[in-house]
């Protein structure tokens, strides 16, 4: 909480709403009314709507150029002091709009009292709350852009590397492990559409919406839009201050990412276990147990498996609040910035951490080949190979495939160790021949069709890539 040095009187009204109180609210008024601690993020974005609504009231005749010269000093100044760390914040004021109200006219009296006309809370923190957004969905598009670097550069040092693709987590056909690394390039290149999508549509300015009905003051709303750097102001007034779509919007985008990164980070538990061993993670992305000393346990990846929870959980407990609320404003939204700075917190957290281990990650690239020849991850190549030489229907080849499968599996064998009579046994058709496709790398190498593992696909698409970022 924060510590209250607000020089108040205990008893005194709220010195900004409360002409027709006579009492000060309860403390646990204070403490459920509070946004303080929660809304002082949005401190630079207030102050620029604040300076723009300032500069326009001017323009319009609203007020002097007198009065907005002072108000312009007192806000620049109040920026300094909350940058320098010596703004004395107040839970009596609510919040971050009320608290630097209250600092300005402090600093220079009664000109501050000319900056709320024309001007509700309503529009000034949905107009806050839409500046804040817009950076910060500039800086996740930054981390994925970073994190599909990393993944790029990744795809090239090992697109010939070759490991076994999975369904079911059961091993079902061998593929580069480059290959795998650019299908999370395409999912992060989406969400940033979708990012970028949310950022277009909440770029207009509700700043002069006012409580919910619009004002009878001359304003010029253009002006502050551009000033903001929005596109235009918004159309409606009880939309502009009542609508919280854009920040379900940041959310859900969240969410498919954050789900798209949990599965990036599950395989990565999975392959660092012992039983896989596929890769390793170094000494700086790994984290040892108390009690058993030879473990290296992937902590960040299990996080941000984890954190996907948590922000799917802000998307769920903003479309609760959201849900059945009468237009246009109503206390609950002020519920709406914990979840959305707590997604953005986790997000960028989750991209960095990724990004840490994709550029620490170690590659066993003999294992991975080992286990891509394992498990009969070539039987697709061998029943493909009976229908293009020897001419079988494919659902006979299915069949043959299988039984050849059955027999190496008794005699303990791979289908490469399989001899040429024990094939024959099964399908005379068979020939030496067969041997060119039964490897992993020969079995990826033939997947030439667009989209698919061969190298020389996966070495043309991180070209691709390189030239689109
Ligand atoms: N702190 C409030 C919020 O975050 C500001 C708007 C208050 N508006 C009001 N009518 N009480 O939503």
């Amino acid at each position: 909480m924060t510590k209250d040095n607000n020089t108040e009187n205990d008893n005194q009204a709220n010195a900004l709403w409360g002409g027709r109180f006579d009492a000060a609210p309860s403390a646990i008024m204070q403490a459920i009314n509070a946004s303080i601690d929660v809304d002082k993020r949005m401190a630079a974005q207030d102050l620029a709507g604040s300076s723009a609504h300032a500069a326009m009231l001017a323009a319009c005749g609203i007020i002097s150029k007198d009065d907005e010269a002072a108000i312009q000093s007192g806000l620049k100044q109040i920026g300094e002091e909350i940058r320098g760390g010596t703004f004395t914040y107040s839970a009596a004021l609510e919040d971050i709009h009320m608290n630097i109200e209250a600092r300005l006219a402090t600093l220079i009296g009664e000109a501050a009292g000319r900056l709320h006309t024309a001007r509700s809370r309503n529009d000034q923190v949905a107009t806050d709350l839409r500046l804040w957004l817009r950076g910060a969905l500039d800086d996740i598009d930054g981390l994925l852009g970073a994190f599909q670097k990393s993944l790029i550069a990744l795809a090239e040092a090992e697109a010939e590397t070759i490991m076994p693709g999975f369904t079911h987590l059961q091993s079902a056909q061998p593929v580069s492990f480059g290959h795998h690394m650019l299908a999370y390039v395409e999912m992060m290149h989406r969400d940033r559409g979708r990012f970028a999508d949310a950022r277009n549509r909440l770029n207009e300015s509700p700043l002069g919406a006012a409580a919910l009905a619009g004002t009878a003051y001359p304003i010029d709303r253009e002006m502050t839009a551009k000033a903001l750097g929005f596109d235009g102001p918004m159309r409606n007034s009880l939309d502009a201050v009542s609508a919280r779509d854009f920040a379900l919007e940041f959310l859900s985008a969240a969410s498919i990412c954050a789900v798209h990164l949990s599965r990036l980070a599950e395989e990565l538990v999975i392959w660092t276990s012992a039983g896989f061993a596929f890769v390793s993670l170094s000494d700086q992305f790994s984290t040892g147990s108390s009690i058993m000393p030879q473990k290296r346990n992937p902590d960040a990846a299990e996080l941000v498996r984890a954190k996907t929870g948590r922000i799917v959980g802000d998307l769920n407990t903003l479309l609760m609040v959201m849900k059945g609320l009468p237009l246009a404003y109503s206390k609950d939204m002020q519920e709406d910035k914990e979840p959305v700075f707590d997604a953005y917190e986790a997000l960028c957290l989750s991209l960095s951490a990724m990004t840490g281990m994709m550029d620490d990650l170690g590659i066993k690239r003999d294992a991975l080949a080992g286990a891509a020849g394992a498990a009969y991850s070539t039987a697709t190549d061998l029943a493909d190979w009976l229908v293009r030489e020897a001419g079988v229907p494919f659902r006979e080849a299915h069949h043959i495939t299988g039984t050849i499968v059955k027999r190496a599996e008794q005699k303990s064998q791979t289908l490469s160790e399989l001899s040429l009579e024990d094939m024959q046994a099964v399908c005379p058709k068979i020939t030496q021949g067969i041997y060119d496709v039964l490897t992993p790398s020969a079995s990826a190498a033939s997947r030439t069709s667009f989209g698919g593992t061969a190298p020389q696909n996966v070495r043309t698409q991180v070209n691709f890539w390189k030239e689109k970022l």
